[in-house]
């Protein structure tokens, strides 16, 4: 059986109320019409087509370089009018062609393979649901013997056929000679004047052809987005599919409504995640991690044991096992924790490597730095990495102990087991092993006498 998928995504989305097309609005951090085409890749269709309109440039741009090919249906006139534009790009011979919508993202591979298995190459095959209110959506007309005769549109239905409360999702499968023949023939001789492709379902059953209609159970797949209520609500069904996978694999979240992945999430045994936490692009998370309330975590990787407190960004950084971050810590890219290392309250750590044990408690800045095993950097104590033009290395060795209120000015080296007094701004090397001052000697002025207000004449 050869597939070919068609993704019709040349409507406006009116009800968007935006400039981007709707297909490109974000569903888990990815465009919608990205949720189709992995689904249609994994169906390993011979060919996927995907049908531009409005917004066609930019949507041609996205799928660039994405393995399918754009035809362009100007104007639109019709879901079947679409499938119209399709035709000459589709091969002679035998097929099936399955037609999924750019705007219903969540489909899953399952569903539409067994919509293609369905056809077969000779059935027209339908994907239809049960929905307690139907209203704007063609209806599923079935005849005495329950075989399906139809589609009726909702604004040329009748009172009776309004009342029926079985719908077509806008996906089908059909046998592919006979689906180019059926669309050439639609007119456009109805209440919206529009090419309906729902109107080949009528076709198939004059010609004997056989009409499935299979329904769906989980209404998530099926749900389209026109507005940006029905992408929040469809976001949250996304993200309680996504919590339940995890917690399926054992994660222990507070609360899968308070949950949120915009990428790929990977945890290992007993990961706890608090709520309010979002994670983005690619996070790996080792076994018995904790991340408290409200963490932001971006390409990163968290070591076995570390504990995330709440309130702390990550972006782009590693984080060895056993470390402990936050609350209200900063990771910023380029960021290596090793094992056993600290970050606490209003630190931000970039583009610098720190060695097992190493901490960093309060307050604190390090920027393109190289920090060794088990240094202590004092609270209020910054590497100044950037003379204003560029950026420089601090390297500070193992075993050092910077004080609180330290200025480091890059380019930089403090050796083994040095310490830096409190307060000190050290803009040259620090010998190892020993105490460095670099501060104003402390006086004390034993005549001094505080002004008196002078008095009034
Ligand atoms: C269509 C179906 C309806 C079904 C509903 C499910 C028809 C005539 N009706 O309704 O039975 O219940 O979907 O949502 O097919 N599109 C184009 N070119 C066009 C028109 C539409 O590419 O000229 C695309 C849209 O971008 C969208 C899809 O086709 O992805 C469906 O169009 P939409 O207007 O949302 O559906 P309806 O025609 O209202
Ligand atoms: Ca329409």
């Amino acid at each position: 059986m050869a597939l070919h998928v068609v993704i019709m995504a040349a409507g406006k989305g009116t009800r968007m109320k935006s400039n981007r097309p709707k297909v490109l609005h974000r569903l888990g951090g990815r465009p919608l019409l990205q949720h189709v085409l992995d689904t249609a890749a994994a169906l390993r269709a011979a060919q996927t087509l995907v049908i531009t309109g409005h917004g066609a440039d930019e949507v041609e741009a996205f799928v660039a370089d994405r393995g399918v090919r754009c035809v362009r249906q100007m104007p639109q006139l019709g879901t079947g009018h679409a499938i119209q534009q399709v035709v000459p790009h589709l091969p002679d011979g035998e097929g099936t062609v399955l037609i999924l919508n750019g705007d219903v993202p969540l489909i899953r591979e399952a569903t539409a393979a067994a919509l293609a298995s369905a056809c077969a190459d000779k059935a027209l095959a339908l994907l239809t649901v049960e929905l307690a209110d139907p209203s704007g959506y063609g209806r599923i007309v079935r005849g005495p013997d329950d075989g399906v005769m139809g589609i009726v549109e909702h604004k040329d239905a009748t009172p009776e056929q309004r009342a029926i409360r079985e719908i077509y999702t806008g996906i089908m499968a059909a046998p592919l000679p006979a689906l180019k023949r059926w669309v050439m023939a639609l007119t456009n001789d109805n209440a919206q004047r529009e090419y309906y492709l729902t109107d080949i379902v009528a076709m198939a059953v004059a010609e004997g052809v056989p009409v499935l209609a299979q329904g769906v159970a989980d209404d998530t797949e099926v749900l389209g987005v026109n507005s940006p209520l029905q992408l929040a609500e469809l976001e949250r069904r996304l993200q309680r599919r996504l919590a339940e996978a995890q917690m399926e694999a054992g994660v222990r979240l507070a609360d899968p409504a308070r949950f949120d992945v915009r990428g790929t999430l990977s945890c290992g045994e007993d990961v706890e995640i608090d709520v309010g936490c979002v994670f983005e692009g690619t996070v790996r998370v080792g076994s018995g991690v904790s991340i408290g309330a409200h963490c932001m975590i971006r390409d990163a990787e968290i070591g076995d044991g570390a504990v995330i407190h709440p309130f702390t960004h990550v972006e782009g950084a590693r984080i060895g096992a056993g470390a402990l971050v936050g609350p209200y810590a900063r990771l910023r890219p380029g960021a290596e924790l090793g094992p056993e290392v600290h970050i606490g309250n209003f630190v931000e750590v970039k583009n610098s490597t720190l060695g097992p044990g190493a901490k960093a408690n309060h307050l604190a800045y390090l920027g393109d730095a190289t920090v060794g095993a088990r240094v202590n950097f004092g609270a209020g104590s910054i590497t100044a990495n950037y003379d204003g033009a560029n950026k420089h290395r601090t390297v500070i060795e193992d075993d050092v102990h910077v004080g609180s209120n330290c200025v480091l000015v890059a380019p930089v080296t403090i050796g083994v087991g040095a310490t830096i007094a409190g307060g000190s701004t050290i803009a040259r090397p620090a010998p190892a092993g020993q105490l460095t001052v670099a501060r104003a000697r402390q006086l004390s002025v034993p005549t001094w006498k505080r002004p008196q207000k002078a008095k009034k004449a």
